[in-house]
């Protein structure tokens, strides 16, 4: 679905995963119930940032009304793939059940900053929505999910993501589980919310 690099500046990041379409990245992964899930759908396109914001790295605006609970939409802000996830109260349960099984569990490492207001049981704003980067902190690759619990091999019986490199397991709140090679959470852009139903990307003045 996409590479991944790392940047001059030795920050991990993303390449385009489609060079065509460098504008806003539109998946949905449905986790929920039992069995396998996970399986990435094309579903909505909410947000188009012009040519000369891209190049900025402008903040971006993401239209999250549309995702339904259980569902994830992509965008793309100065080229990285932004998570924004909208959990049900089951995967919030799922988040407080792994504390003790994830390596940093209120987000204190310094490596990956976590901002003030994501350093919380969710790592999130509000609660039900996540808004993270896709990106792993070992090397940079892109992780794979939402997986529901039972969904992939690597996560056992937790729901999370994957990162298919070296296996790095993430839960639902992004956050790293122990003994795996990424050493840090996923990083939390900056982000702030402008009304109920749009989310600034790259922007947390005021958040
Ligand atoms: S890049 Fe993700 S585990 Fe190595």
């Amino acid at each position: 679905m996409s590479t991944t690099t790392v940047t001059e500046s030795g920050e991990p990041q993303s390449q385009p995963i489609d060079k065509e379409r460098r504008a806003t990245i539109a998946v949905a992964a449905v986790v929920g119930g039992a069995g396998v899930v996970g399986a990435a759908v094309p579903f909505v396109a909410s947000f188009l940032p012009s040519e000369r914001a891209k190049a900025a790295g402008a903040p971006v605006e993401a239209d999250i009304s549309r995702i339904v609970p259980g569902e994830m939409l992509t965008v793309e802000w100065r080229g990285r793939p932004v998570w924004i996830l909208n959990r049900t109260p089951q995967m919030l349960q799922s988040i407080r059940k792994a504390d003790s099984e994830v390596a940093d569990p209120k987000s204190l490492r310094t490596a990956f900053p976590t901002p003030a207001y994501a350093r919380n049981d969710y790592r999130s704003i509000k609660p039900e929505y996540l808004v993270t980067e896709g990106i792993c902190t070992h090397l940079g690759c892109n992780p794979i999910g939402p997986f529901a619990a039972g969904g992939n091999v690597l996560l056992g019986a937790d729901p999370g993501f994957v990162c298919p490199c070296h296996g790095s397991t993430f839960d639902l709140a992004g956050r790293v589980y122990k003994n795996k090679p990424a050493p840090d959470n996923l990083p939390v852009p900056p982000h702030k919310y402008l009304s109920a139903t749009v989310v600034l990307i790259g922007d947390d003045s005021k958040a």
